[in-house]
């Protein structure tokens, strides 16, 4: 990352908004994957299912298990620690952290602060945000927004989940979807540099129903009778879900390249959240996403919900599906529900 920018392709519509030489870049990223593969088989072996139902309807072959004492902050922290080297600075230049999860280490501190301590990040400020499988997207803009008003220079944006802790291993309807893992990346104000063009935001709390885990917050603690009747765990209305999913996702990307002025077809790389290949396809159809712009890893992750993004982002880059000056459109949805985009000249 570190040869000149070549000029400028694309305007940043950020300008048109008067924040003209103060663009954001992304310096470096990287991802931690547990290293415990369970394949479908493996899980035929648990519940009631099967390595063809769970492709055939999913696209996943198999996900990433974090080990017993391994918790969303050692995640995170090992992909943070990727990104820095990557980015070639060290943890003490790092402003801000923000950490997007659902499934903290625990209720407080936040993961954010806990990752501050094990990466030596020691003037960072630090704080959590929940967006769910839209975290990633949620925190790039946050952390662009503190570049943009020259409040820091250098953001470290992390999604980073342990999700095998809230997933009922005995309901096949959803333990088949989730994988643990995490993803990073940094952002710099870097003056000749490209960077994050746009990246939009949408919620819609009336469908709060849809995914949640209703135990272990203020409305409903932790007690045996929560226990038993399995609140702690991750509720889906699998259907809905998917119907929501490919209209958000869709009318994210679109808001996000009309900002940009962009067709589709200028983008290099399409990376979507990584949550079943049919949500994928269908967005990418509508869309008018060729497969040679479509970035795919969730056969091997499944859906990590905040962490998806930017662990595919990241392999993106390892596997030079994205090269300088190119540009990348993201595209999440989650519970909330959330959605959001963002457009990258790389
Ligand atoms: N193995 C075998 N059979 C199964 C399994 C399984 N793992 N899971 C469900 N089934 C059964 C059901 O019980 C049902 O049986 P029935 O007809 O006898 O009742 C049958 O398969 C069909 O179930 P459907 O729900 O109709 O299956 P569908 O084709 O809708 O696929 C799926 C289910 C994969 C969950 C799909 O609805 C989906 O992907 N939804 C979106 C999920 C998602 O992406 N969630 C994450 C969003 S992001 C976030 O914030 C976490």
């Amino acid at each position: 990352m570190s040869a000149p920018a070549p000029a400028r392709k694309f305007k940043n519509p950020r300008a048109k908004h008067g924040f003209q030489g103060r663009t954001c870049s992304i310096i470096g990223v990287g991802s931690y994957l547990p290293e415990r593969i369970v394949t479908n088989a493996d899980l035929a072996l648990m519940v009631d299912t099967s390595d063809e139902w769970i492709i055939s309807r999913t696209g996943i072959k198999e996900r990433r298990l974090a080990a017993k004492d391994q918790y969303t902050s050692d995640l995170g922290a090992a992909a943070a620690k990727r990104a820095l080297e990557n980015a070639g600075i060290l943890a003490e230049e790092i402003d801000l952290i923000i950490v997007a999860t659902i499934t903290p280490d625990m209720p407080f501190p936040s993961t954010a602060c806990l990752v501050q301590q094990k990466i030596g990040a020691r003037k960072a400020a630090a704080f959590d945000i929940e967006a769910a499988c839209s975290g990633f997207i949620f925190g790039l803009e946050i952390g662009q927004q503190f570049i943009m008003s020259r409040t820091y220079n250098t953001v470290l944006v992390i999604g980073a989940e342990k999700l095998s802790t809230i997933i009922d291993w005995k309901d096949r309807n959803t333990c088949v979807l989730f994988g643990d893992g995490a993803g990073a990346a940094i952002l710099q104000h870097r003056p000749d540099a490209h960077g994050l063009l746009t990246a939009c935001m949408g919620s819609d709390g009336n469908k709060a129903d849809l995914l949640s885990m209703p135990g272990g917050g203020s409305k409903c603690p932790a007690t045996m009778e929560s226990v038993h009747a399995k609140l702690h765990y991750l509720r889906m209305d699998g259907k809905e879900t998917f119907k929501n999913a490919v209209n958000a996702m869709y009318v994210a990307a679109e808001e996000a390249l009309r900002r940009c002025e962009l067709e589709i077809g200028q983008i290099k790389c399409v990376i979507p959240h990584q949550a079943n290949r049919r949500i994928i396809d269908a967005v990418a159809d509508r869309l008018g996403v060729t497969e040679q712009q479509l970035f795919v890893n969730l056969h091997r992750y499944g859906n990590t919900s905040a962490a998806s993004v930017a662990i595919a982002l990241d392999e993106a880059v390892q596997e030079k599906r994205i090269e300088r000056g190119d540009l990348v459109l993201l595209v999440v949805f989650g519970a909330g529900l959330t959605w959001g985009a963002a457009v990258i000249e790389w």
